[in-house]
């Protein structure tokens, strides 16, 4: 369970260069980000924060307040020598959910972050979450296994993630989930978090956002074919690694079809999702009206997705940013550009302000 909050995890110190703070920022897996370099995509998920800064100083005071104004769910600690009143109450005023010793030890940070989530995140929200990464664990292992799938339990699970979704709101639980997961499952409930939520923002009935929900959880189900050391690769897949990495839908897709009682369409979505409109994509070369709605809407989601998630060899791009790079997909004719501009407006309400304003 700790190891999942290590790379969700920002190190800001003003003397990211020092011996003393590499060896730290290693011991707590992260990279260490130079406070006078910390930008606003760092900060746009509100990811969990050491930050090991002197808090006395008014123009790094000035400096965190203006970049840490919005807040989302992530955890903010703060090392100091002193608990001296002005470091408290300035750390408070940055919005700090744990204090701490600048002598603490990884583990004691792990566990604040760990009772900061326990206490923000609601139990429906949790509970949803974690019934999301055992199905995923189930359904990898009973492709390994090539075991019967549990086609009853994963529509069970989606309906109950798709609710909490709904009630909580997408930012709360995707938020949830990159605190606590890191990898393939948390892209595999990034991507079911945000095919979920735009199918009930554009007012699907009950039935369909639950299959949607679905094929976000299992659309990458084929990685579990994939070996590890090509999957977690912290870099860029060499020619040959990517072309195994390309056998996934087609793995997923075959043993669903051997293994499982899941409808055809989301069977399709799960093979096709890699598919672009312009014919460019894997592993058919389908184009156009070859592919249906609901292998757009995961494909669109598998994208947005993975744009916006933490990954250890690349920082995450904003909703917004994310939304462009869709958006010039779209415009090269590689999705479909009126369901993209349905998804900015919204998942993405700021992009409407923001094309108006611009
Ligand atoms: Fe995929
Ligand atoms: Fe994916």
């Amino acid at each position: 369970m700790r190891d999942n909050y290590r790379r969700g995890l920002l190190y800001v110190t003003e003397t990211p260069n020092s011996l003393e703070y590499k060896t730290f920022a290693r011991q707590l897996m992260t990279e260490p980000t130079g406070v006078r370099t910390l930008t606003d995509a760092d900060l746009a998920q509100d990811p969990n924060i050491v930050f090991d800064v002197d808090l006395r100083s008014a123009s790094t005071m000035r400096h965190l307040k203006t970049l840490l104004q919005r807040r989302g769910l992530g955890c903010r600690i703060f090392l100091a020598d002193t608990e001296t009143g002005v470091v408290a109450a300035n750390a408070r005023q940055l919005g700090a959910d744990a204090i701490m010793s600048s002598r603490s030890r990884p583990d004691a940070i792990f566990r604040a972050i760990e009772a900061h989530f326990s206490v923000t995140a609601g139990d429906t929200v949790k509970h949803s979450i974690d019934m999301g990464v055992e199905a995923l664990d189930d359904s990898f292992r009973s492709l390994v296994e090539d075991q019967v799938f549990d086609t009853n339990g994963m529509t069970n699970t989606s309906g109950i993630i798709a609710d909490a979704i709904d009630q909580a709101g997408i930012q709360e639980w995707m938020n949830a989930v990159r605190g606590h997961h890191v990898g393939t499952f948390q892209h595999c409930m990034l991507v079911t978090a945000t095919a979920s939520a735009f199918a009930r923002k554009s007012g699907m009935r009950r039935s369909d956002v639950v299959t949607i929900t679905a094929a976000g959880l299992l659309h990458d189900i084929g990685k579990a074919a994939i070996p590890l050391d090509i999957l977690d690769k912290p870099g860029a897949l060499s020619t040959e690694e990517m072309q195994i990495m390309r056998q996934h839908p087609v793995a997923g897709y075959d043993y669903l079809v051997r293994r499982s009682r899941i409808a055809p369409d989301t069977l399709r979505s799960v093979r096709s999702h890699h598919e672009f409109l312009d014919g460019s994509g894997y592993p058919d070369g389908l184009s156009g009206s070859q592919i249906d709605d609901l292998t757009r809407i995961v494909t669109i989601a598998d994208v947005y997705a993975a744009l916006v998630e933490r990954r250890a060899y690349k920082p995450p791009k904003t909703p917004l940013e994310a939304l462009s790079v869709l958006t010039a997909m779209a415009e090269a004719g590689k999705l479909e550009l009126a369901l993209v501009r349905e998804f900015g407006r919204i998942m993405v309400p700021d992009s409407v302000n923001h094309r108006q304003a611009g």
